[in-house]
């Protein structure tokens, strides 16, 4: 017998129902790699669960992701704080990677704030500066869909979301987020294709959670941290403490632009 990861969303909202006591929530921000400091902007815990604890979710694998969910009560919102995500890379297929988005729209969620770390392909995107992402290309060569499901993803990241998120922080850059697999870097080589594709943004995340949300429904925002420039364009070696460290850094600034967004969906 097959596991409909559909049904294990509903499993994993009725838990979460019974654990948190809320019934509906109004939001859910994932906190990529390095963004998990910036949800102590978010002080109103309600409840806070190992994601190990509930159907679907697997504990997490990768440094920089505690595995833990919380529900924080905001600006008379109920919105869903996931402190660290699962990643293609991690090998478990592509349902863990949108258990998540899935188990949070089911759980109420209209809308869907996406985070992560990024190397940045544009010469004015800095280390420590938050983008917003405009739109992506998904480089995984996966889809968490199958069967005849043709979602329209013309404004995969609402125009409006990203409107609000520039009146929170006017100026706020924009740029385009390309998905790779990982878990590796990439090479020059492949920095100047990205280049030459349109990206101004390289991961590992978002894309595959972005278009779950958007087959059911949901809203979505995207947001990247910079945390390192590109191979070939500058002469630091990347590594994933550099991630976190930007991240730790950044974490105050972002932690108050998060707030500001959650405060207004
Ligand atoms: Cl340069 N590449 C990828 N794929 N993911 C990243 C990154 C670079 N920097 C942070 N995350």
């Amino acid at each position: 017998m097959t596991i409909d990861p559909y049904q294990t969303a509903q499993e994993a909202a009725a838990e979460l129902r019974a654990r948190s006591g809320v019934d509906s929530f109004d939001a859910a921000l994932v906190m990529g790699s390095g963004w998990a400091p910036a949800a102590d902007a978010f002080d109103k815990v309600v409840a806070e669960v190992a994601i190990g604890d509930l159907p679907g979710f697997l504990p997490p694998s990768v440094a920089g992701h505690s595995g833990r969910l919380r529900a924080v009560r905001h600006a008379d919102r109920d919105i869903l704080v996931f402190l660290g995500r699962t990643h293609l890379y991690e090998g478990r297929g592509v349902d863990p990677v949108v258990h998540n988005v899935r188990t949070a729209v089911t759980a109420g969620a209209r809308t869907v704030v996406l985070t992560n770390a990024a190397g940045a392909l544009r010469g004015d995107l800095a280390v420590g500066q938050p983008v917003l992402i405009s739109d992506h290309l998904n480089l995984t060569a996966r889809s968490p869909l199958t069967g005849p499901r043709f979602v329209d993803l013309t404004h995969a990241y609402a125009p409006e979301l990203r409107a609000l998120a520039r009146e929170v922080e006017p100026g706020l850059a924009e740029g385009v987020y390309a998905a790779l697999p990982g878990p590796h870097f990439e090479t020059p080589a492949e920095i100047r294709m990205l280049r030459s594709l349109g990206a101004d943004l390289v991961g590992m995340s978002t894309v595959l959670e972005a278009i779950a949300a958007r087959e059911l429904g949901a809203r979505v925002l995207g947001l990247s941290l910079v945390t390192n420039v590109a191979a070939g364009l500058s002469d630091r070696p990347l590594d994933h403490h550099e991630v976190l460290e930007a991240g730790r850094e950044a974490a105050s600034d972002v932690g108050t632009l998060l707030a500001g967004i959650a405060a207004r969906l």
